[in-house]
């Protein structure tokens, strides 16, 4: 098994450092020179769903503001391809990467040959395998949500609209991703106080509104007793949505929704009484991101885990926010 400790005696020892591009251990992070512009590398994990559109055009929109040079990749929904990506950034010698890690293991060779080649790299909304890279460390730091505090507050909200009983089917997002990880424990550390809370079927829908669909039939046909959904993201609701529809069910009366992210359908789904709570998941991490490069190249120091804010939506306060609503 490759653990974070056999690949660093590895390259300690100065032998097959190729294999995961790594340095030895006492390497410090690569450090950046203050300058009025960057060339700032964005690996994009994939653009089929309204919150990583979102995302990219926070980060684009960052850029232009500030007069920046943005080399921005899309993965298409491939780790391979975002390794590949990230190897062609730091052949492109761009000055910094930020990197949204499709998921937590096949990105570490990625993380560890940027830090080779001396380009700072920020890890944007996604986390890799923490007993394998470390921020501080192996990349400057991590800009995100806390996906475990995500999942736990879609708990809180659906016992207590549903009075603590309830038989869910989860639709878990991309598997081996962090935020399925930490979404499904957040979620389950909650309800296991909870016994009428009992999940009944749970598989990945690859936060994809058409496999969301798809495996949302399939569960539900397998178990009609169900009464809830919860859903690692908003495209997969809407898929399960139409699924429901399609049946005849009324979403929000016979199975009762919890979700995440803030896309506008969502936020319309809950005006209309289809969904009863939207964890925020932000996504426009563009002045987040681009502040903490300025502040890496003043040699400041950067926390390892920013952590972003978000809100919670109902009923009663979304009206408000869907003008910004994506
Ligand atoms: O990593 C954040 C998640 O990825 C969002 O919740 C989801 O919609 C996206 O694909």
């Amino acid at each position: 098994m490759i653990t974070r400790r056999s690949l660093l005696q590895v390259a300690a020892g100065g032998a097959a450092v190729g294999a995961f591009g790594l340095r030895p251990a006492y390497a410090e992070l690569p450090k950046l020179a203050q300058k009025d512009t960057y060339k700032i590398g964005f690996a994009q994990t994939e653009s089929n769903n309204p919150w990583r559109l979102q995302q990219t055009k926070s980060m684009q929109d960052e850029a232009a503001k500030r007069g920046w040079q943005l080399v921005y990749t899309d993965a298409a929904s491939s780790a391979a391809k975002q390794v590949a990506d990230v190897r062609s950034m730091i052949a492109q010698r761009v000055d910094v990467i930020l990197l949204a890690p499709r998921e937590e293991r096949p990105l570490i060779p990625a993380v560890m040959e940027a830090k080779k080649a001396g380009i700072p790299l920020f890890l944007i909304d996604r986390n890799v395998d923490a007993s394998l890279a470390k921020p501080g460390e192996d990349y400057v730091a991590f800009i995100g949500s806390d996906f475990v505090e995500e999942g736990r507050l879609c708990a809180e909200a659906l016992t207590k609209a549903v009075n603590g009983e309830a038989k869910i089917i989860e639709l878990v997002g991309t598997i081996g991703s962090s935020p399925a990880n930490d979404r499904a424990k957040g979620f389950a550390d909650y309800i296991k106080d909870h016994p009428g809370m009992q999940v009944i079927a749970s598989q990945s829908g690859d936060f994809a509104r058409d496999k969301g669909r798809q495996v949302f039939e399939t569960l539900y046909q397998a178990h009609p007793e169900a009464t809830a959904l919860y859903s690692h993201n908003d495209e997969m609701t809407m898929g399960a949505i139409a699924a429901m529809e399609a049946a005849g069910k009324v979403p929000g009366k016979d199975l009762i929704i919890a979700s995440i992210d803030g896309t506008k359908d969502a936020a319309q789904a809950l005006m209309d009484g289809k969904v009863v709570v939207v964890v925020e998941c932000n996504p426009n991490f563009g002045p987040a991101s681009f502040d903490a490069v300025v502040r890496y190249g003043k040699g400041e120091h950067i926390e390892p885990n920013l952590v972003n804010k978000d809100r919670v939506f109902t009923k009663e306060n979304v009206e408000a926010y869907l003008p910004e609503a994506y």
